[in-house]
């Protein structure tokens, strides 16, 4: 008993929690138990299951346990030849990459969580976008950073505020850690980070010295217009380092990403992954499935997938919601951002929106801090057929109509 309180199990548990761990909460995204059996979620960039290449990844995975079955499924190295198809993508980019510094991971996720560990000591300051992709900031906020948010418009960050930020603390005798920057397709505003604004973030991250990790998540993702050059293969005084994943262009569930820089950079990620390599049987199931262009083939398919689903949401944006809610017709990635009507909460919205049966992330969960983002929302276009997409919409657009 403490006080007349009965301590529960759960409570007891929870003191022994490390500080760290006690500030983490399970997203709550508006008052459970509202939801309703036929709801649909446009809320997560989840992958659309319709175009798993499953007969292909089956054919790869008999032919890896046929001819390499010893080397696959003993403890390893991530396959030589899955760091070279990287590093040949990467050199396509115009990037000269060399194989020997790619690191495989647990997904680009893994490398996010193991940023913190490599740079921050509590009190370090971290530049992010705001709104950015709290899946990742979080990680750096729970290492004691001091997140600094630099705002986004329609060309991706901004970068004159960006360089304010570095001059004033370099006036002080202070350097960020780092500058995270998804800049093609962004997580969740789904701009793109115009090439102006590239090659002058590439330059301050020289002239400032300080790294910048380019999460390129959605880079091969683009369903229209030209692609821009990544940061890495604008930069030339290295201090890019490039995250990528094979989540958005072949199958989350392989869990398999990457970073490529620095030797340095890949050396220090390497001593705090303490699971040793990455691997060794789904890199060579994947570097499989990718040989002979098949691989580039299944991203056209995708594109082709997702540019029907995010037409056809805009199309019922523009027929559903209020026109005082605004946003920018993507050209890629999985997301759509909504700048709401001037009053509406996005909060308040969810709420209404899951009494009609759809559901969506508000802004305020993209933000660090929460306070910001309560006037926009993120819609996902990645995971519902064209026909659920729709539907959605028009349940948000009652939503709407109630308020
Ligand atoms: C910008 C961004 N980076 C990284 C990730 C994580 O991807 P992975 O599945 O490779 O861990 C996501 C997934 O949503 C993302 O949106």
């Amino acid at each position: 008993l403490e006080g007349e309180h009965q301590v529960t199990t759960e409570e007891k548990m929870a003191q022994l929690f490390s500080a760290r761990a006690r500030e983490l909460h399970a997203p709550v995204y508006g008052a459970a138990g509202q939801e309703r059996h036929d709801s649909i979620s446009l809320a997560f960039g989840l992958a659309d299951p319709a175009l798993f290449p499953r007969e292909e990844l089956l054919a790869a995975t008999a032919a890896v346990l046929a001819d390499d079955a010893s080397a696959a499924l003993n403890y390893g190295m991530s396959y030589r030849g899955f760091d070279e198809q990287i590093a040949e993508r990467l050199r396509r980019e115009g990037v000269d990459a060399d194989a020997d510094n790619v690191l495989v991971t647990h997904g680009s996720g893994q490398v996010l969580s193991l940023l913190p560990d490599v740079f921050v000591d509590p009190g370090d300051t971290v530049i992010v976008e705001g709104p950015t992709f709290m899946g990742a900031v979080k990680k750096f906020a729970l290492a004691g950073a001091n997140l600094v948010a630099i705002p986004i418009d329609r060309d991706g960050m901004d970068i004159d505020s960006l360089e304010e930020q570095l001059r004033d603390m370099a006036a002080q005798g202070r350097r960020p850690k780092f500058i995270y920057v998804i800049p093609t397709f962004q997580n969740p505003t789904g701009t793109v980070l115009s090439l102006e604004r590239r090659k002058k973030l590439v330059a301050l991250a020289a002239e400032y010295e300080v790294p910048v990790i380019e999460d390129d998540a959605y880079i091969d993702l683009r369903f229209r217009g030209e692609r821009l050059p990544s940061l890495l293969s604008l930069d030339t005084a290295g201090w890019v380092m490039r995250l990528g994943t094979y989540s958005k262009i072949l199958a989350p569930g392989l869990r398999i990403g990457y970073a490529y820089g620095r030797p340095e950079f890949k050396q220090r990620l390497e001593m705090f992954k303490s699971e040793g390599t990455t691997g060794p049987y789904i890199t060579r199931v994947v570097a499989k499935f990718a040989e002979n262009g098949r691989l580039d083939r299944h991203i056209d398919a995708l594109n082709d997938l997702y540019r029907h689903k995010a037409d056809v949401m805009a199309q019922a944006i523009e027929q559903h919601f209020p026109r005082e809610a605004t946003f920018l017709r993507p050209d890629g990635g999985f997301f759509l951002w909504v700048q709401l009507p001037q009053g509406v909460s996005a909060k308040r919205l969810l709420e209404r929106a899951r009494e009609h049966g759809a559901e969506f992330l508000p802004g305020g969960n993209c933000y660090a801090g929460g306070r910001a983002g309560d006037d926009a929302i993120r819609l996902a276009f990645s995971e519902q057929s064209a026909e659920q997409i729709q539907l959605g919409i028009e349940r948000i657009g009652r939503a709407f109509a109630d308020m």
